[in-house]
């Protein structure tokens, strides 16, 4: 046999191995070899039973999205597992890795599991938009009850070896040689004339009606307006129909999804968080520099959050500060928060002691002479930083990578104060540092190809999904931002409230709207940094008003208890507040902005569409690489809902040109100071293409 799948035989049992790197997804070559391979075992009567294994470093995978969308070439992987199921010849799944949605679905396609105790079993299907749509709604129910499967299905978390053994979802653990294990396994079940167990045939366990009400009710609460987990709870729902009924329902049900716009975005963020790790036109010579040590420079709000990323990774830091006083409140709070963690059983006592063991407090730059990789993180001001820099310029080994955390200020002007300018980048993390995954990388006009390559490395060791900007204010990120913003904070003094700005944008999906994010964040950080660009910022009265009055009245946000919002007591539960209403009436009277209504649609078109329109300058001008870095750049660090994919991905759905005919109008509206259309975004509606072929 040719293909990814081999036919060997150990005495009576056939062994069908599929090597399809790297993760063995089930696309047509590995289904069409496995159901040969089961016809090939069928057509010899000495072969009395089939292991089904994979080589490299797992099992399947799951289903090959990227065949998702296309004609589908048979046999489908249900054909597939139809003929395992019905072989008379016993079939035995061996497990190593990660046996994944449509692979998980094959294994209980077998009549019997072994894996290895390091392997875990699941079906993610949920995250991609979609449900386990190769029976496995249908037979993991059958197999470990429904509770459990609901579990499994909504969350697409993965469960360990050990945990699939405890609830039955697979029937052995094999210490050392999975192939060994696994042929060990089936000889002992033929000696035992151990029966062919077709989970297709199993009763489901008694369920009581509401566990299907209370799942939909939660997810309804949980994940908001996103079909997959309704849909995964209707299928299992449907397991309680004859397994052939349930099958055609969980087809219906599979299929609904599949053509959705949410899965579609789903999957597209799927490959667009792997594809941020790759910078066009690297020469594959092009190697990252190992980094097994991290120094950090400041010990405060984003110092102390960085730090816990790399000791939660196993890797060494050195903490530096400028006094005693800072460097411990630095560390305790970094204690702390392992403490928390440990207290709600997130993490061993040992774990935390581990950790604390990796972390080298100091106030002496010398500490910094080994590290690998040095990150500034003190006070947000260009002096400071350039002093900094000037520093471990002097100190910083040879070949070290030298990293800011500025937000706002140019990454160049701190590289041109050292002597070697190739070796700075910008890492600008997100807060809290330890919990957001957004991680933007920002390119400096002289960083080496390899730094900012190692820099996509170290993303990927702490967890983290780093995303390449150029250098502009506000980067990526923060320029739609500051354009999203804008548009939010216009419409309250045209008449909007702050609260039905963030429900509007809350229902569209985000995780929270924008002006409870500036109380979250403070109004005095985001007024620090305008008050500091005064001269590059618009000087138009209405720009920022509401958010520049409210810091000058010191509400500063949650911090003091009111903001664009008012908080009781120990409370974060933001409450509309007239204070604020008076301020915003003022102001508007002030400054003659007419008052009219907004409906939600209105709200949304105006953030979102000022945000996309940035976008697409920043695209055009190259400081993001592709409109999906930017949609990665919202979807991990800004709240936008992941099932719309991300506002580049969203103005492809609605259609740039409607997209560009709604800036039209709000320019004729609102003048041309904000609402120029990037010429990029012209462009393309006017040929009628997307983001996505924006290149082509
Ligand atoms: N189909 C196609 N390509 C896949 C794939 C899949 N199911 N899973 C991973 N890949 C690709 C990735 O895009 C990546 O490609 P690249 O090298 O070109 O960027 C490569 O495989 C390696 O993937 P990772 O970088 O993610 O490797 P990791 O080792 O970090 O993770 C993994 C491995 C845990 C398997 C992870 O890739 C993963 O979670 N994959 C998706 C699993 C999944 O969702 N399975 C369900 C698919 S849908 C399905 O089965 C429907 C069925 O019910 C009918
Ligand atoms: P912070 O004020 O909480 O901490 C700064 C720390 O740096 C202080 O503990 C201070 O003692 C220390 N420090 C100052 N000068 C020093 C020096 N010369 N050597 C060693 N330590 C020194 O500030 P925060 O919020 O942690 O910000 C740090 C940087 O991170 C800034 O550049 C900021 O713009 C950036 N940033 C902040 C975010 C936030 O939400 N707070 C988000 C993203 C980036």
């Amino acid at each position: 046999m040719s293909g990814p799948v081999s036919f060997s035989r150990h005495n009576q049992i056939a062994i069908l191995k599929t090597d399809n790197p790297p993760v063995n997804a089930l696309g047509h070559a590995v289904r069409e070899g496995l159901f040969n391979g089961i016809r090939q075992a069928e057509a010899d009567s000495s072969i009395q039973a089939i292991i089904i294994i994979c080589a490299g470093r797992t099992f399947f995978a799951g289903a090959d999205i990227r065949e998702f969308g296309k004609p589908q070439a048979t046999p489908a992987l249900r054909e597939v597992h139809d003929a395992m199921t019905a072989t008379p010849k016993l079939l035995v799944a061996a497990i190593h890795g990660t046996a994944l949605g449509g692979g998980f679905e094959t294994a209980l396609a077998c009549h019997y599991r072994v894996a290895v105790a390091s392997a875990k079993v699941g079906v993610p299907e949920v995250n991609l938009g979609l449900l386990p749509g190769a029976g496995g709604t249908q037979r993991l129910p059958r197999l470990v009850g429904v509770e459990k499967a609901l579990d499994m299905i909504t969350s697409g978390r993965p469960i360990s070896a050990k945990d699939a053994l405890a609830i039955g979802a697979i029937d052995e653990i094999v210490d050392g040689d999975l192939e060994a294990g696994a042929i060990a396994y089936t000889e002992r079940l033929l000696a035992e004339a151990a029966p062919l167990r077709r989970i297709s045939e199993m009763d489901l366990p008694q369920t009581s009606d509401d566990v299907f009400a209370k799942a939909r009710e939660k997810f309804a609460r949980e994940r908001r307006g996103v079909m997959a987990p309704q849909h995964c709870i209707s299928a299992v729902e449907a397991a309680r129909l004859p397994f052939a009924d349930g099958m055609v329902r969980e087809r219906e049900l599979f299929n609904e999804l599949l053509t959705s716009q949410q899965s579609k975005a789903l999957r597209t963020a799927f490959f667009a968080e792997r594809e941020v790790a790759q910078i066009p036109g690297l020469s594959k010579d092009i190697k990252p520099r190992p980094i097994a040590s991290v120094g950090i420079i400041g010990a405060g709000t984003m110092g102390g959050g960085i730090a816990m990323n790399f000791l939660n990774a196993g890797v060494p830091v050195k903490l530096v500060e400028v006094t005693e006083a800072a460097l411990d409140r630095g560390v305790a709070i970094i204690r702390k928060n392992y403490e928390a963690t440990a207290a709600k059983g997130r993490l061993k006592a040992d774990d935390v002691e581990k950790r604390m063991g990796l972390l080298s407090p100091s106030l002496s730059y010398d500490a910094l002479a080994d590290v690998d990789l040095i990150i500034e993180a003190v006070f947000e001001n260009l002096d400071v930083k350039k002093e900094v820099f000037r520093k471990i310029d002097g100190i910083a080994k040879q070949g070290a990578v030298l990293a800011t955390n500025t937000s706002t200020l140019d990454v160049d002007d701190i590289a041109a104060v050292t002597s070697r300018p190739g070796d700075v980048v910008g890492l600008h993390f997100f807060s809290p540092a330890n919990v957001m995954r957004l991680l933007e990388i920002v390119r400096g006009a002289k960083t080496t190809d390899d730094v900012l390559l190692t820099a996509l490395n170290v993303a990927k060791t702490i967890g983290k999904v780093g995303v390449v900007s150029g250098v502009c204010y506000g980067f990526i990120g923060n320029r739609m931002l500051e354009a999203y913003g804008r548009e939010a904070e216009l419409m309250i003094l045209e008449g909007a409230t702050p609260q039905q700005v963030d429900r509007a944008l809350y229902d569209f999906g985000f995780a929270m709207g924008p002006f409870a994010m500036y109380d979250l964040a403070g109004l005095d950080v985001a007024y620090a940094v305008r008050e500091s660009h005064r001269d590059k910022l618009p000087s138009d009265p209405t720009y920022y008003a509401t958010g520049d009055r409210l810091a000058v009245m010191q509400r500063f946000g949650q911090k003091t208890g009111a903001g664009f919002y008012k908080y009781s007591a120990g409370s974060r539960v933001p409450e509309p507040d007239d204070a604020v209403q008076a301020v915003i009436t003022d102001k508007a009277k002030d400054l003659g902005v007419t008052q009219r209504t907004f409906s939600d649609q209105d709200i949304v078109d105006r953030c979102l569409y000022a945000a996309i329109n940035e976008g697409a300058r920043i695209l055009d001008e190259g400081i993001a690489f592709r409109p999906n870095d930017i949609d990665q750049i919202w979807i991990h660090g800004y709240g936008f809902p992941v099932h719309k994919g991300g506002p580049m991905f969203y103005a492809d759905s609605v259609g740039l040109n409607h997209v560009a005919a709604k800036i039209a109008d709000y320019r004729k509206l609102y003048g041309d100071d904000y609402w120029k259309t990037s010429p990029l975004l012209d462009r393309l509606a006017g040929a009628g293409k997307s983001f996505a072929d924006w290149k082509d």
